[in-house]
Formats: C-alpha cells, structure tokens, sequence
C-alpha cells in the first residue's frame, strides 16, 4: 500500500535540484520545501515529493501535524560492540584526567568475557536508542576485540543490523602484544584481513580503519597506519582513518594521500591538513566528532574554517565507552552550531548527507530513494540546535 505523508511544515530534501531558488543559503544547501508532501511506495521507496497542493492520491495518508521531517541521520563513526563500563574514567577526565586511549584495554578485556547473546543485546540497544534519536544509517566499528576470533565475532555481530562495518583490528596493540608491535600489525594484515575477507572482500566489512596517533603510546604510527590501510585497500576494503585525535600528526594527510572514504576527529589540523582535505573533496571527508570534544574535553575542531576552505565536513557520534558514551546525533548537531562556527543549515546537511557520502551512499529524499526519515516536533530543523537536550526528534516509522 503507498502512503501518502501530508502536514509537513517542511521538508528537508538534501536535493540540490530542489535548493535552485531558495534566496536563504541554508535552504539552498538543504534544498528545503515548505507545506510539503510525500508518497512513499509499498517496498519503501519515496515515490513523488512536493508542494502539498500538487499531491497526488495514494492508498492511504497521514498528517505529521506541521512537523518538519529530514532525512534520517547517518551516523558514519561509531563503536556499538562493546561490554563494560568505564563512566569512573569519564568521571576522572571532567577532573583533570587527559584521555590517552588507556582506558581501551579495559573494554576489550570486557568485550572478550561477554558472551555472542549479551553483545548482541548490547549492540541492538543502542541501535534502537539511535532509531529513537533520528538516526536511521549507522556504520558500526570492530575494535574491541583485538584477537582473530574476537574481531570476527564483533564484525558478525555488527552485520546483524548493519552492511556499514568496518574492521577495527588495529584499534590498539593489545596488551599481550605491547612488546611486540610489528607482530600484531602482522597479525592485523595477515591473519585477522584474511579472515575478514575470507568469504569476500566485503562480506563481513565494508571498510578498515586503524587509530593512527602518535600522541598515545597504544594506538599506530604514520607508518603503521599505511601498512595497515595499504593492506586493507588490496583486500578491497574502502578505508577509513581515526586522525589528529590527540595532537598534530600524519593521519590527515595519509587519509587523503590513500584516497580514504573519510578522516574522522580532525581536532588538531595545521594548514598543511586542511590543504589536503580541500583537495581531496570529492573523495575524503573529514568526520568531526564534537562529542569527543566535549567528552574529553579537548578543544573543538574549526568546521567554520573547514567548510570556508572547500572540505567535505561530516558530523558523527563516535558513540563508543571511552571518549563518547553518546549517541545522540542531535547533540552532536547542536555542539556543531555551537561551538564549531557551523550554521545549523551545514550541521544538518553534514549529519546526513555527507556523513552518506562517506558511506557511498546518497542521502536525498528524491524519487526513487529509500525512505529513510526522521521527523521533529517543531515546524523546523532549526530546533535540532535550539532546543537542544530535548527529545523533539526520532526515526520515522512507516
Ligand atoms: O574514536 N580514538 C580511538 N577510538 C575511540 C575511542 C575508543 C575508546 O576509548 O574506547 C575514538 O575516540
Ligand atoms: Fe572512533
């Protein structure tokens, strides 16, 4: 049966055909219609979207009461398989504590103990926390588990509720390997890559991504991370790289000089980075992650100085136990706005389209297209921002 969606005070398309003639930028950008309407067909793809007035018939209809309704949001960065808790280590960093990527270990040791069923629970939990929250896409990153079995388990898992995995394996060297750095980097592009693409290259992840940070003594090197990234682009995985998380250092440039899908953190870039990602646009976005920021407090990423120098900006949660036990796109929308010089037109547009891009995929509400929302309880996407903290948003059910 088609629905035909009516009462939507607006309707954020993401479409650029729809922002020709809009004199406000953000309108533009967003290609927004106003008393809009919506055909979504019986196998969930929208079918005709418009004026109200020009709407036509369907099987039946709902009224959204003079909501506004966006596309749902693409989380592109987050670590849903895990077991522990480490809030006494949050606890600690709002007093001084820095964040080193200690605190990583005593996650794995966790997430190892937990048995298939309670990681499963785990991950769908968090899942329909998001769903509740607007988040329709999620990309969901191995990483703690860091033995060959432990990071295949991880993967299955995540490809339960989504195809956007990514293989984390060299999240950090653990513990056991602490004195034996080269050997876990040969067991990550060995053994553990093999693995994963045993059955396909992309049958169990769609991308690799490695924590490339010289500034903490348990994540990778410049020179790791291409080792790891060049291995797992012959393996046919689309790349992704955790860069300049703690301090300047190589993983920007190396994300963009090996054509990665994205570079997520971007906390400390000097103009050298930011040259690499403008030119890099169309290829490597540069995921911020404000939730970290405010999370570890570090300071925030300019994603105003970003956006002015033609990069590709994407918001994401990074919802993970250590450095942002957060899932909530829309704070993340909201620390954008507020703290990174972001107007809530680009916070939006990068907390879905762009955040697709990085995941190859197109995030329009266009014909054709999976109808894939999310509605506000207000007449605007302005209200993701300014009524921040308060639950107005959620996944559209159909
Ligand atoms: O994206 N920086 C590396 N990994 C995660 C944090 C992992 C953790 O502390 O458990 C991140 O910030
Ligand atoms: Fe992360």
């Amino acid at each position: 049966m088609s629905l035909l969606l009516t009462g939507i005070a607006e309707l954020t398309t993401n479409d650029p055909a729809r922002g020709d003639g809009h004199a406000d930028r953000g309108d533009a950008l967003l290609g927004v219609v106003r008393d809009a309407a919506l055909v979504v067909s019986a196998d969930g793809l929208v079918e005709w979207v418009g004026p109200a007035d020009e709407a036509p018939d369907a099987d039946t209809r709902r009224d959204l009461g003079g909501r506004a309704v966006i596309p749902g949001f693409v989380d592109s960065h987050t670590h849903l398989v895990f077991a522990g808790d480490r809030s006494a280590e949050f606890a600690a960093r709002m007093t001084g504590t820095p964040y080193d990527g200690g605190g990583i270990a005593v996650s794995v040791a966790a997430t190892r103990a937990a048995s298939d069923d309670e990681l499963r629970a785990l991950v769908a939990a968090r899942v329909a926390e998001m769903r509740a929250q607007g988040t329709t896409t999620v990309e969901i990153k191995s990483g703690y588990g860091l033995t060959l079995d432990d990071e295949l388990r991880s993967l299955r898992i995540a490809r339960e509720v989504t195809s956007h995995t990514t293989f984390l394996g060299a999240h950090v060297v653990p513990p056991e390997y602490a004195s034996d750095r080269a050997a876990y980097v040969d067991l990550v592009t060995g053994p553990m890559l093999d693995a994963v693409t045993a059955d396909g290259p992309t049958s169990l992840a769609e991308s690799i991504d490695v924590f490339c940070e010289p500034h903490s003594a348990h994540a990778f090197d410049g020179d790791e991370a291409r080792t790891i990234l060049e291995a797992g682009r012959a393996a046919g995985l689309a790349l992704r790289v955790h860069g300049n998380q703690l301090g300047p250092g190589p993983g920007v440039r190396l994300a963009c000089e090996l054509g990665a899908r994205s570079v997520d953190h971007c906390t400390f870039l000097d103009d050298a980075d930011v040259e690499a990602l403008a030119a890099a646009r169309g290829t490597t976005v540069a995921t911020l992650l404000p939730g970290v920021e405010f999370s570890t407090r570090s300071p925030y990423p300019d994603g105003r100085a970003l956006i002015d120098a033609g990069v590709d900006v994407a918001l994401a949660s990074d919802c993970n136990p250590g450095t942002c036990y957060s899932s909530s796109i829309p704070f993340a929308i909201a620390l954008a706005v507020r703290e990174m010089g972001m107007t809530p037109a680009e916070a939006l547009h990068a907390a879905t389209a762009v955040s697709a891009r990085s995941l190859g995929l197109d995030r329009r509400i266009a014909p054709g297209q999976p109808a894939e929302l999310a509605v506000i309880d207000a007449p605007s996407h302005l209200h993701l921002a300014y009524r921040a903290g308060v639950p107005i948003v959620r996944a559209l059910d159909l």
